[in-house]
C-alpha cells in the first residue's frame, strides 16, 4: 500500500510511491497523456496519467474527469523543475486514479467572474488558488500574532460577545432580543479586557466583533475579528513599542512562511520588507499639517483637491489616511487625537485635554488604519464625567467603574483588525476577500 500524503510534503517522497486524495483543480490532455492538476487542500501535484501505465478504465475515467471532481490518485514521484503547482518542481507519474464522486457543471470556472458572482458562490469560491493563497497568510497573521503575545507574558482571557451596553460608538450597535430585554453584539472586548487585566496583569482577547454602522467601503466589515491586548501600568509610548514589535514579528513571519501563496497573489515583497524599526510616529497635529500642506499644493483641477481637505479637530476619511500613509516607508503611528473624535474612555493629554492619549497604526501602501489604542482614564471621577458627556446610561457601566474604585492604574490597549490587516499583507484592494465569509452592509449570505 503506497502511503497517504500531503501535497505539500511531496518533495520528501521524491522515487516513492504516494497516494494523493483531493480534488481535480485542471485537466488537460493530450493523445497518450492526461494531465490532471489536483488539489488536496495544502498544495497542488501535477499527475501525469501516461496510458500505458494505467489500466485501459482508468485512462477513460481520467480523461473524462471534470473540474472539482474528487478522486484518489496514486502514482511515483519525480523531480522535474518545471512542474507547475505549489509547491511545485514535482509531479506524481499515476499508477492508478479512483473517482469518489463526479462533478458537473461547476458553475467557477478558469474563465472571468463578476466579484458579485464570486461573493454569492463564496462557499466554492474558496477552492480558487487566490483565495486559498489570502486565508493561509490569514491563519499564519493570527498564530503569529498570538504567539508573540503568548511568548511575552500575556493571558489569553476570553470577553463576551453578548454585551449589555456600548463599548465604542453607539450608533453602530447591532441589538438583539435576549431573552425580551435588549442587548448588543460585542464591538470591542476592551471594558472586559480592563478588568481581567487587573486580575493578570498583560491580557489579550481575540474574537469577531461586529459593528452596525452604514458603511460600505472597502475597509469595513459588519463582524471582524479582532485582536486586543490590554496592559497594566503601559504608557503611549510602550503601546506603540508593543505594536511595533508584534506588527514586525507577524510581517517576518508571513515573509517566512508565504513566499508561495505572496507570488500567487503577485504581493510587492519589497514594501513587506521594509516593515522594519524604527515606524514612523508623528502626532495628530503634524498629520494636519502635511495633509494641508499637501492639499495646497495640488493644483485646482485635482480631483483629490477636494477630497483631502481637512481643518483641525475632524477625524481622517480614507483618502486622509492613504495619503498619509504614502508619505512613510513603514507604517506610521499617528498619536494625540481630539479628544471629540475619539472614544469616551480616552485618557486626556495632560495640560491639553482637547487632545488625547491616543494612537492609531496606519499601513504603508494606502492600507490606512489597522489599529487603534490608547491609555485609559484611571481617575473615577474624569471617567464618570465622560460617560456622562457621552450620553451613555451609568448604569450600564457601575462594573466598569468599580475598575476606578479598587486599585486604578494607568493601562493602555490596542484593537488590530485581522481582516484590515490580511489586506494589506496580502496586497488586496478590498476587505471582503480577507474572510471566509464576509458581512458587509448587503451581505449576509453564504
Ligand atoms: O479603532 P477601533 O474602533 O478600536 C476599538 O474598538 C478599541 N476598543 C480597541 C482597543 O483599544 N481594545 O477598532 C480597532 C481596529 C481598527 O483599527 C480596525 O483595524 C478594525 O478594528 N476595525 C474594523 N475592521 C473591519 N471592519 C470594521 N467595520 C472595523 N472597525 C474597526
Ligand atoms: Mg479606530
Amino acid at each position: 500500500m503506497a502511503q497517504i500524503i500531503q501535497i505539500q510534503d511531496i518533495a520528501q517522497y521524491e522515487g516513492q510511491e504516494v497516494t494523493l486524495r483531493g480534488w481535480v483543480y485542471d485537466r488537460t490532455g493530450k493523445g497518450k497523456l492526461e494531465f490532471i492538476k489536483l488539489r488536496d487542500g495544502s498544495g497542488i501535484a501535477q499527475c501525469v496519467v501516461f496510458k500505458n501505465d494505467v489500466s485501459e478504465d482508468n485512462f477513460e475515467l481520467a480523461r473524462k474527469l471534470t473540474q472539482e471532481s474528487s478522486v484518489v490518485i496514486t502514482g511515483v514521484v519525480r523531480k522535474d523543475d518545471r512542474a507547475p503547482g505549489y509547491p511545485g518542481g514535482y509531479e506524481v507519474g499515476v499508477k492508478s486514479v479512483s473517482l469518489i464522486q463526479m462533478a458537473h457543471d461547476y458553475p467557477i470556472t478558469p474563465k472571468e467572474h463578476g466579484v458579485e458572482f464570486l461573493m454569492d458562490n463564496r462557499h466554492l469560491w474558496l477552492r480558487s488558488s487566490r483565495q486559498w493563497a489570502i486565508l493561509r497568510i490569514r491563519a499564519t497573521i493570527i498564530r503569529s500574532m498570538r504567539n508573540w503575545l503568548d511568548d511575552h507574558g500575556y493571558l489569553l482571557v476570553d470577553t463576551p460577545i453578548i454585551t449589555p451596553s456600548a463599548g465604542e460608538d453607539t450608533t453602530s450597535l447591532f441589538e438583539i432580543d435576549y431573552h425580551g430585554e435588549p442587548a448588543y453584539l460585542a464591538q470591542t472586548g476592551q471594558l472586559y479586557n480592563e478588568a481581567n487585566m487587573m486580575a493578570f496583569g498583560k491580557v489579550y482577547c481575540f474574537g469577531p466583533t461586529f459593528r452596525a454602522e452604514k458603511s460600505k467601503t472597502r475597509r469595513h466589515l459588519a463582524e471582524f475579528w479582532m485582536l486586543e491586548p490590554e496592559i497594566a501600568f503601559c504608557s503611549l509610548e510602550e503601546l506603540m513599542a508593543i505594536e511595533e514589535q508584534m506588527v514586525i514579528y507577524t510581517v517576518s513571519q508571513v515573509l517566512d512562511k508565504h513566499r508561495g501563496e505572496l507570488a500567487i497573489l503577485e504581493r510587492d515583497l519589497t514594501a513587506l520588507e521594509k516593515v522594519k524599526a524604527p515606524f514612523a510616529r508623528i502626532s495628530y497635529d503634524e498629520a494636519i499639517q502635511r495633509l494641508q500642506a499637501l492639499q495646497a499644493a495640488l493644483p485646482d483641477d485635482d480631483e483629490q483637491k477636494e477630497l483631502l481637505k481637512i481643518s483641525w479637530g475632524e477625524d481622517f476619511g480614507s483618502p486622509h489616511e492613504t495619503a498619509l500613509t504614502q508619505m512613510f516607508e513603514t507604517p506610521v503611528f499617528v498619536y494625540h487625537y481630539p479628544t471629540a473624535v475619539k472614544a469616551f474612555y480616552m485618557q486626556p493629554v495632560e495640560g491639553r485635554p482637547e487632545v488625547c492619549r491616543s494612537v492609531d497604526l496606519l499601513a504603508p501602501e494606502g492600507y490606512g488604519e489597522i489599529i487603534g489604542g490608547s491609555e485609559r482614564i484611571y481617575d473615577h471621577d474624569l471617567l464618570a464625567q465622560r460617560i456622562a458627556d457621552h450620553k451613555l446610561p451609568p448604569e450600564n457601566y457601575t462594573w466598569y467603574m468599580d475598575l476606578r474604585k479598587f486599585g486604578s492604574v494607568p493601562h493602555a490597549g490596542f484593537g488590530l483588525g485581522i481582516e484590515r490587516t490580511v489586506a494589506w499583507l496580502c496586497g488586496l484592494p478590498h476587505i471582503r476577500e480577507t474572510i471566509p465569509y464576509a458581512r458587509m452592509l448587503n451581505r449576509k449570505t453564504p
